[in-house]
């Protein structure tokens, strides 16, 4: 089977379908995963560049990994040093590295459409590691596949995304993924940091973390991000006030009289939307999230290249 999508830039456009076949090559190369030799030479004839404008640890790491993993040739671009710094464009870059004979190009980009751009332009497959505030694919996928390793199912499960919703990009894809594998989704957070009419999309919303809590069977803390802020406007009054209504705690875990699955795409700001109790404690699955974005990471890959020659 094939995806419906030439280039992973959103989960919005994917069928249910291309989910669960992405879930069912990632059980695969979970499998191979744990495995001593932890590799299948499937991409032996691919080269993907990933181009990170923006700084990242986790999806990078784990791109790079993956494709290495699948036996791809693999090149990285880091924008802090390279000619980008020089005044060169977007597509004048992409286009000299894409001279070098590239199949794929992973993207990480702080424009919102730049990774639709990039796939409008070139005839290599796109995949998008996050652009801007819109969407960050393979995190939707990974979390999603990260709830159903945890609770057998996604369907039917309520989870709630806290915090900064509207400079979220990790928000969206859950959204738009978990609702697709038809679980139920609240967003909880201050006013200010709740884009307008995002009930339009069919999540309930919630500014009460003890309310969406006692509803939910996995919350999913977002850092605040405060590098998409506009600097002047303050959201909140403070950090502190932040953690106060928004910060989980073992204690607000403990009064709920019920067990949770705790989640966070990183990086984490320990202190503010979590503490290192929660963060390291029993219900975490933060680090399953780390180990399952390799096996989502390949699938994808894997099942994307299937558009660009026989993979073997
Ligand atoms: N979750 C995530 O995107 O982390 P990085 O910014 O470290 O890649």
């Amino acid at each position: 089977m094939k995806l419906s999508t030439k280039h992973l830039i959103a989960i919005e456009p994917l069928t249910k379908t291309d989910i669960d076949l992405i879930f069912s090559q990632a059980d695969e190369f979970k499998e191979v995963l744990n495995r001593p030799i932890k590799k299948v030479p499937s991409l032996r004839d691919i080269t993907v560049a990933n181009l990170f404008f923006e700084n990242s640890t986790r999806t990078r790491l784990s791109f790079e990994l993956a494709e290495k993993r699948l036996g791809a040739d693999v090149v990285n671009f880091s924008a802090s040093t390279s000619s980008v710094k020089k005044g060169e464009t977007l597509i004048d870059t992409v286009n000299n590295i894409l001279a070098m004979k590239v199949d794929m190009v992973v993207m990480r980009h702080a424009s919102p459409g730049a990774c639709q751009f990039l796939s409008e332009r070139t005839n290599a497959v796109v995949v998008n590691a996050g652009d801007g505030t819109h969407e960050h694919p393979t995190q939707g996928l990974l979390d999603a596949f990260s709830i159903r390793e945890k609770l057998g199912a996604v369907k039917g499960k309520k989870v709630v995304i806290v915090g900064d919703i509207t400079h979220s990009r990790v928000a969206l894809s859950n959204i738009y993924c978990l609702q697709k594998l038809g679980a139920e989704v609240m967003v909880c957070g201050p006013t200010t940091l709740i884009p307008k009419h995002i009930e339009s999309l069919g999540v309930k919303v919630e500014h009460n973390l003890q309310r969406a809590l006692e509803w939910c069977d996995v919350a999913n803390m977002l850092r605040i991000q405060l590098e998409r802020q506009d600097a002047g406007i303050p959201y909140f009054p403070s950090l502190r006030e932040y953690t106060e209504l928004f910060g989980l705690t073992q204690d607000r875990l403990n009064s709920l009289g019920k067990e949770i699955v705790i989640m966070h795409p990183g990086p984490i700001n320990r202190g503010v939307e979590i503490s290192s109790e929660v963060a390291d404690g029993n219900n975490s699955i933060i680090l399953n999230q780390v180990e399952n974005g390799v096996a989502i990471r390949m699938a994808s890959i894997f099942l994307l290249a299937q558009g660009i020659k026989r993979v073997s």
